[in-house]
């Protein structure tokens, strides 16, 4: 098979600029907002255990194959398999990856929106001196608010696809590799300030220890479903990243730091959360919520809180970005390729459409919370079902692609870079991918359909 190449392909410049914008696209919302409050759901330190050995034994893996798939193609998700496995129905698992991106987008700019009203809070002085109940009001009140969360989001979805309209290196890897950085430095000053809070240590335990009786069926899919949600695998996202890289990177290397940086950001905002959480008497399986009630507590009781709270909510913002761009990204890189767009159209018609489910999505905490399937709102079905069966099915699909139909010879062209570099982990590699990932993969997924909760 040809090694498909265009080389007048929009692509990323450097190495660092392949890195930013994949930890950028893998950090995010997932790792600061919805990480703390599903670990807390579920066991916190025996879901935090199961996190790691899930992002080992299948995010790297699986990331490396979206890198691999992408790169050998030049292609969007849905092309790349076109390309890879020409008149057969592969393809689906590229359509999966598109409808992820519309289900993914439409409630992750629902909370995107909620940073930005955050950021103007914080710039207007809004938390100081509230108590916890006046702050929880305030985010009740906000959230379901008539038309605010609504304007937000647009404003949010424009501000995507204005970087996504700049193209891969003016847009994409110019602002990740500014941004990236900045978001590390503020994290940790905010874990510093978080353990040293009274009673910070009751926050540790509940993070680090694990008590396994709190572990059920669905406790593991929703491990699974986080660690691929938090590396943005399992719908392309970074088979469209991987078109964009150059041959000379080594992927192996690439997808571990990246699911380094990702899983350091996600342990780090639990350090910042849960003493946090335990310090001012919350409960830790709050929800959704956690994040913007939480920290505007710590930061009222922080030296310099008002400067810290600006930066903060600036860079959730900006984490949420790098990862909103990737989302879109994948859709508008389908249209391009597949429907002939012009890439100012095909962002256009993608923002657009996913703006209107988007719009459900926020008013599932207003004006459709009544609205509910099997007792969810729509915010929570997306949540739920683009994590926990979309991105686990997705990663299921590709690393059965890569194990079995890619073919061993293509995928080790793309891990050595046609035999360049050694990879001395290669055979591990492909036998985690063709036999450990789909099994585990499977085995979480099936059980947690038909033992509802037994454990
Ligand atoms: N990984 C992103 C986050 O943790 C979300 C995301 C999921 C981005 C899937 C792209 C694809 O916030």
């Amino acid at each position: 098979m040809a090694n498909f190449d265009s080389s007048q392909r929009d692509g990323f410049s450097s190495k660092f600029g392949v890195i930013a914008a994949a930890a950028g696209s893998a950090v995010g919302l997932g790792n600061i907002w919805r990480f703390p409050y599903v670990a807390g759901e579920n066991g916190g330190g025996a879901f935090l255990l199961m996190y790691l050995a899930f992002i080992l034994l299948i995010g790297i893996p699986v990331m490396m194959s979206e890198f691999s798939i992408g790169r050998r193609s030049q292609k969007n998700t849905f092309g790349a398999f076109k390309v890879l496995a020409p008149k057969s129905r592969w393809s689906i698992v590229g359509l999966m990856g598109i409808i992820a991106a519309f289900a993914i987008l439409a409630f992750y700019s629902t909370v995107a929106g909620w940073t930005v009203e955050y950021l103007v809070n914080a710039i207007g002085d809004q938390f100081s001196g509230k108590s916890k109940e006046e702050l929880g009001a305030d985010f009740s009140s906000f959230a379901s608010h008539d038309y605010k969360p609504l304007i937000w989001q647009m404003f949010f979805m424009i501000l995507t696809a204005v970087i996504v309209l700049a193209g891969v290196k003016k847009g994409i890897e110019k602002y990740t590799k500014i941004l990236m950085p900045i978001l590390l430095v503020l994290i940790i000053a905010v874990c510093i300030r978080s353990i040293t809070l009274p009673n910070a240590s009751a926050g540790l335990k509940y993070l680090f220890y694990p008590v396994w009786s709190d572990i059920t069926f669905n406790s593991v899919l929703m491990a699974l479903g986080q660690a691929a949600f938090s590396l943005s695998i399992g719908m392309g996202c970074l088979i469209t990243y991987g078109s964009y890289i150059k041959k000379d990177n080594n992927l192996f290397k690439t997808s571990f730091q990246v699911a380094s940086a990702d899983t350091l950001i996600a342990i780090l905002s639990g350090v910042m959360i849960f003493p946090a959480v335990f310090s001012f008497g919350f409960q830790p399986d709050k929800g959704p919520d956690l994040v913007f009630i939480v920290l505007p507590n710590i930061f009222q009781t922080m030296p310099g809180g008002y400067i810290f709270s600006i930066i903060f909510f600036f860079l959730l913002t900006v984490a949420a970005l790098t990862s909103t761009i990737s989302v879109l990204e994948v859709v508008v890189a389908a249209f391009i390729e597949e429907l002939k767009m012009s890439r100012k159209k095909a962002t256009i018609v993608a923002a657009a459409s996913i703006s209107i489910l988007g719009v459900f999505a926020t008013l599932s905490f207003g004006q459709m919370g009544d609205f509910t399937i099997f007792g969810k709102t729509v915010f929570d079905i997306l949540n739920y079902v683009s994590a926990n069966i979309l991105l686990t099915f997705g990663a299921l699909l590709i690393v059965i692609f890569t194990g079995w139909r890619l073919g061993k010879s293509h995928f080790y062209d793309e891990v050595t870079n046609q035999g360049s570099i050694k990879q001395p982990l290669f055979k591990i590699i492909v036998f985690i991918i063709r036999y450990i990932a789909p099994v585990a993969i499977g085995t979480v997924a099936i059980a947690s359909f038909f033992v509802k909760d037994l454990l």
